[in-house]
């Protein structure tokens, strides 16, 4: 059928691209695509499948995963639709798969509603591999869908033995591994020749601490600091890049630039990263795999044949900066027929005793370039630039003059009151006169245009010192950095401030992710646990960072210690295991893939980390006396009232044991389920009889923390929820409607009011102006969360940054509903403020996109809602006045696909399939 009928529109397909006016050429290739896709809808029936993931990621290269779990996208115009089959091809080559044939893996017609994680179940894959595929589904339909259309991804190199270079760098010494300061970046390169014609060429790398790679005098890729910063001593990372077309028949010349990283950090600071057990000095281990048209292959690898010579990068620290002497520049030393008589041969090196695993994530990119908002002169030859945005990234510099001349870009996101940069804050920590600076020594040759390539800053100013003449605003842009994220949701309302405060914590969570979640790009760059799990919910609402996280807690887990005791920040030089801060940090470990269970279903993250939950909890088990647990910083940034350490530690020892527990009962653990179900509720009941006053419904000294805490920790006991819940409303109240929490209590404050019936109050809290609050951050020119509510600290902090997902959970109202996972049934229940007009969010689940967007006039309420296909929600329509339930005008009880379940004055309780509905309720 479908054959005939796309047969029989071809030549009209085929005249619709002939010449005719633009206008009626336009409208006739419209209509034939429309009767196109009629008809392959007819023939398929109206399901479409595609964006296509391998381990959360769009096409990976070099997984070290050897059964990915695959995932993908219904789009079906119908209501109600639901995946009851599905079957996936996995070939080899393009060609054979095209050919629909999965000489890998033909799962063949499975009945089944799985539409994500499905776990490759083909043939054993190699170090190497490639593999393309597409799936088909069935919805209901004796018909399947179309194939959506291919993907692929490919395997890494596995096992050390897969890996035939050798480890290269400076002919160091071996005592001279921990120099003082840094030696120039070296630069290692090596010519070979191609022969014959390539079908494909792979480039497996790991330059630490960081590499750039190039190819006959072009980068490889746009990955930016590459390889992520990991736990050096376990494991460092490689990256796979696909170099086919970069090579030429003939001569070819590779060239690799060394930085140092947290790798070979030489410059004292309070983390001590200097004394990092792993430092050593920057080395390169690569391997290109070449496999020729004709079935031979070849490989070029890292080994002493390789020559090697310092080049323009005369110094670069991550926290300092990087110092670049063009002068020094080499030009063409990436290309083939470059001299490099005068290098010295490179020499083998021991190489790292961590292990090499892929990197399993997003790269990280420069992902937008800012143009300054002004540029001021606040002494002479002294120029400050604004880029209108504290961001995490760096100066690129556009200058002319001549050779010698050396221009200094200093970093930071505080004025003095002259108009000169002030880095106090955030340079206090690192033992150097300088921070935050990168330096650009011209060569002399007409406009040079230069960006540092082994630091990153977080700022919003650029002091720009020793420019030939007076810069215009084309001297300094802001390359904007991060882990390149797809974006995942989006929030907005009628509220502007609310749009702010979104706008400061979206800017906040990405420039606090640079390979890895952080507490501030420019004082610390630390992997602060506490910080992480605190807005775990943010980032993989509006970013899906799910392979981000999966890739850090293989770091995290790494550093569980034999006793148990895990760091307060992970990577670490070893610092961090003897602080003070406790649960609240720690417990990122078990929160964040509890999250990626909920959020995404990931089963697999909880199975690789249980022993380690495990271990882990065990150290505080034995710490706790009488199970309450008295370690921990606690609230850490309170805006004023102090809360007992005692009672937010052990409710973070409460949370964990109950996760861990429900994690031994998903794995079939049913003995450790019930051990650690049974120490949660003896923890429980410890926290409520120490902690809980029943004459007053007050917990500890009845903070808002300490009353927020409770709740939102499910640790107060049914008969005593609501008077301890109006107690909170009641003390913000009188509070003036502000808050009084640090950064754990502002997790806690503004769900645990709205999920106890005082929306009302927590609206007011998010939407204060007076301090402290976000509103009066951005009242004072924020346009990033800080770190304290007064604005004394850091100004790029993202630990307060969870108000954003209330945003999402509760003004647009998307949440999953706890009877499943990954959002395969949806929760859609928007709150409803009085001043609030509209508010609408979209959250790219792992099914599709889930949207929510309420509107209100004096009569009338309107929410449309959008289910992805293969799930259902419950659709909570507020009752904003008494009135009659519509769906797209039909009433409600005649709406198509949708069941109601309750309907009363307060709300309207509905049940629906996928699709988009419009609810309309209208005043009586
Ligand atoms: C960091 C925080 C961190 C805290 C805990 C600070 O220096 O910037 O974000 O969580 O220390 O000790």
């Amino acid at each position: 059928m479908k054959h005939r009928l796309t047969a029989l529109l071809q030549p009209f397909a085929r005249f619709a691209t002939l010449q005719f006016p633009t206008t009626y050429r336009s409208r006739i290739q419209s209509w034939i695509c429309m009767a196109l896709l009629v008809a392959s809808t007819a023939a398929h029936g109206a399901v479409s499948v595609g964006k296509l993931r391998c381990e959360y990621l769009a096409n990976p290269e070099g997984l070290d995963v050897v059964r990915p779990r695959l995932s993908w996208i219904l789009d079906a115009s119908s209501r109600g639709t639901v995946q009851t089959g599905y079957q996936v091809l996995a070939a080899s080559t393009a060609e054979l798969l095209k050919q629909n044939r999965g000489d890998l893996w033909d799962s063949g017609k499975v009945e089944s509603d799985q539409s994500i994680h499905v776990e490759y179940g083909g043939k054993p894959l190699r170090a190497g591999q490639q593999c393309f595929w597409k799936v088909r589904v069935w919805a209901g339909s004796a018909k399947a869908s179309r194939w959506s259309d291919p993907a692929r991804w490919s395997i890494g190199l596995l096992n050390s033995s897969d890996w035939k270079g050798q480890w290269i760098g400076n002919p160091v010494p071996a005592n001279d591994l921990q120099l003082k300061a840094p030696l120039p970046a070296p630069l290692l390169r090596k010519s070979f020749d191609i022969k014959r014609p390539v079908r494909r060429a792979t480039a497996y790398i790991c330059g630490l601490g960081y590499y750039e790679m190039e190819l006959n005098g072009s980068k490889v890729g746009n990955r930016v600091l590459d390889p992520m910063i990991t736990q050096y001593d376990k494991r460092a990372a490689y990256v796979t890049h696909d170099v086919t077309r970069l090579l030429n028949r003939g001569k070819n010349a590779v060239g690799v630039t060394l930085g140092n990283s947290w790798y070979n950090a030489t410059v004292s600071e309070a983390w001590d990263f200097d004394k990092a057990p792993w430092r050593a000095q920057p080395q390169l281990l690569l391997q290109m795999n070449i496999e020729y048209a004709d079935g031979s292959s070849e490989q070029v690898v890292s080994d002493s044949t390789w020559k090697i010579s310092s080049g323009p990068i005369v110094f670069d620290q991550l926290r300092v900066g990087e110092f670049h002497d063009a002068r020094l520049e080499k030009p063409g030393w990436s290309k083939p027929g470059f001299d490099d008589s005068g290098w010295s041969p490179a020499a083998v090196r021991e190489g790292p005793k961590a292990i090499l695993t892929a990197a399993n994530v997003e790269p990280i990119r420069v992902m937008k370039t800012l143009e300054p908002v002004s540029v001021k002169e606040p002494k002479p030859g002294v120029f400050v630039f604004d880029l209108g945005q504290n961001i995490a990234g760096w100066p690129r510099l556009r200058v002319k003059g001549a050779a010698g001349t050396t221009v200094q870009m200093k970093c930071g996101e505080r004025l003095n009151p002259d108009g000169t940069l002030d880095q106090k804050d955030i340079a206090q920590h690192v033992r150097s006169t300088d921070f935050q600076l990168t330096t650009y020594t011209l060569k002399g040759q007409g406009t040079e245009v230069w960006e540092p390539r082994f630091t990153f800053h977080g700022f919003q100013y650029v002091q720009l010192e020793g420019f030939p003449g007076k810069p215009d605003f084309s001297a300094i842009e802001g390359r904007v950095v991060h882990t390149a994220f797809e974006r995942a949701g989006s929030f907005k309302c009628s509220n502007d401030l609310l749009n702010k405060i979104q706008t400061a914590a979206l800017w906040s969570y990405v420039g606090n992710f640079v390979g890895f979640p952080s507490d501030c790009p420019h004082r610390e760059k630390n992997g602060w646990t506490g910080d992480a799990q605190l807005i775990v919910q943010m980032g993989l609402e509006y970013f899906g960072a799910q392979a981000a996280y999966t890739e850090w807690l293989r770091d995290v887990g790494s550093m569980v210690r034999a006793d148990g005791k895990l760091p307060s920040i992970v990577p670490t030089g070893g610092w961090g295991y003897n602080r003070l801060d406790g649960p609240a940090w720690e417990s990122a470990f078990v929160l964040i893939p509890w999250e990626l269970y909920l959020q995404a279903g990931d089963h697999r993250i909880l199975e690789t980390h249980y022993d380690g939950f495990k271990q882990w909890i065990g150290w505080y088990s034995g710490i706790a006396t009488n199970h309450i647990v008295n370690y921990g910083l606690g609230d850490w940034c309170p805006a004023r009232s102090q809360t007992p350490r005692t009672v937010t530690s052990t409710a973070y020892y409460h949370q964990c044991l109950r996760i861990i527990s429900k994690t031994a009962d998903l794995l079939g653990k049913i003995d450790e389920a019930r051990h650690y179900a049974k120490l949660a509720d003896n923890v429980r009941s410890a926290f409520n009889t120490q902690f809980f006053n029943a004459e007053t419904g007050l917990y500890a000294n009845g903070t808002q923390t300490a009353l927020s805490c409770a709740l939102y920790q499910d640790l107060v006991d049914d008969p005593h929820r609501s008077a301890v819940s109006q107690n909170l409303a009641e003390q913000v109240r009188t509070n003036g409607h502000r808050l009084d929490v640090g950064i754990l209590g502002s997790k806690y404050l503004l769900r645990a009011l709205s999920d106890h019936g005082h929306f009302d109050v927590a609206w007011k809290v998010a939407t204060q102006t007076n301090s402290p609050s976000w509103g009066n951050w951005i009242m004072l020119g924020a346009n990033t969360l800080w770190e304290d509510w007064p604005g004394a600290m850091s100004r790029n902090h993202i630990m307060f940054g969870d108000i954003s997902s209330w945003f999402m959970e509760y003004l647009a109202g998307i949440r999953y509903d706890s009877r499943d996972v990954a959002y395969k049934r949806i929760l859609i229940q928007p709150n409803i403020a009085d001043d609030l007009t509209w508010a609408r969010a979209t959250r790219e689940s792992m099914y599709g996109t889930i949207r929510s967007e309420w509107k209100r006039s004096p009569d009338r309420f309107d929410l449309n809602v959008t289910v992805p296909a293969n799930t259902t929600a419950t659709v909570v329509v507020p009752g904003v006045f008494d009135g009659n339930l519509r769906e797209s005008g039909r009433r409600i009880s005649g709406a198509r696909g949708v069941k109601v379940i309750r309907q009363g004055l307060s709300e309207h309780v509905l049940e629906v399939g996928s699709g988009t509905y419009r609810f309309r309720l209208e005043r009586r």
